[in-house]
């Protein structure tokens, strides 16, 4: 018997891996956590299956339904959204797991940074302006942000922001990003990528704070900041520069010396 997490990605039902998609429809047991798992992929579990919505639930809870399966033998598919690898509280639940001697896999997922650059048909490293994406959130009430990692530090750097979980401090974000970007510094907020009801707000961060609050915004939304939201004359990447000599597409100049 063995758990399975798995990522549900970002929302969009057909968002989720063929191998997530194929265990969910397998398991006898399906965990998902709350609302941000969609329906549909829910409804791909076996007609019969124990399916446990765990947002009422405390890690004790979670834990006893993971052992119980693990005596009955029965497979468990535990659905996050987005990607495992951040803010998934799959960390904690492994370590029960290794504790009760329970195996387990991983199948990541979509990550809704990665579903908000799409909706905004960006590429989030372009050359030369930006070649550092930074994942990070602010303090919350279920997570403090450890000491050193400012996100002033982050800015500094001038890198793509993905700022998760603090739409609710919008404005302090904002007032502590402009020092670093301006102003006028790009910003866009992505609220449900890649849901039916997705909304994308592009401002300036001096502006998005009353963009936000005009559109009564508050929760499950991202933050992204940074110059390769806006820019247009960035360099093109030497990939595909014809000059540039690879192994499977030599330069011009290299074939004839070859030759
Ligand atoms: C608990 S974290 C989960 C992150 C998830 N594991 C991932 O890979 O993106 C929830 C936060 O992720 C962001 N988020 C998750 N899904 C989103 C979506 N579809 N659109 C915009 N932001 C989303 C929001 O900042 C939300 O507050």
């Amino acid at each position: 018997m063995t758990v399975h997490f798995i990522g549900a990605g970002p929302g969009a039902p057909d968002l989720i891996t063929v191998r997530g998609q194929n265990l969910v429809a397998r398991c006898p047991v399906c965990l998902f956590a709350g609302s941000l798992v969609p329906r549909e992929i829910i409804a791909l579990c076996p007609r019969d299956a124990r399916v446990i919505d765990t947002a009422p639930l405390d890690l004790d809870a979670i834990t006893a339904e993971f052992v119980a399966a693990h005596h009955a033998g029965l497979e468990v598919a535990r659905l996050h959204s987005g990607d495992l690898s951040v803010w998934s509280a799959m960390g904690e639940q492994i370590r029960r797991l290794e504790a009760h001697g329970i195996p387990y896999t991983i199948t990541p997922g979509v990550p809704s940074f990665a579903a908000a650059a799409a909706a905004l048909g960006r590429e989030l490293t372009l050359p030369g302006v930006a070649q550092t994406v930074v994942l990070t959130r602010t303090s919350g009430r279920a997570s403090a942000m450890p000491s050193g990692e400012k996100l002033a530090a982050y800015a500094a750097t001038g890198a793509t922001l993905a700022i998760h979980l603090s739409i609710h401090v919008l404005d302090e974000v904002a007032a502590t990003l402009i020092p670093h970007y301006g102003a006028d510094g790009a910003v866009a907020v992505v609220v449900r990528a890649s849901w039916p009801e997705q909304i994308i707000i592009r401002a300036t961060l001096s502006t998005i704070g009353a963009r936000v609050r005009a559109a009564s915004i508050e929760r499950t939304a991202l933050i992204l900041v940074g110059p390769a939201l806006a820019a247009r004359d960035f360099a093109d990447s030497a990939l595909y520069d014809a000059n540039y000599d690879r192994r499977f597409r030599p330069s011009a100049e290299n074939v004839r010396g070859r030759e």
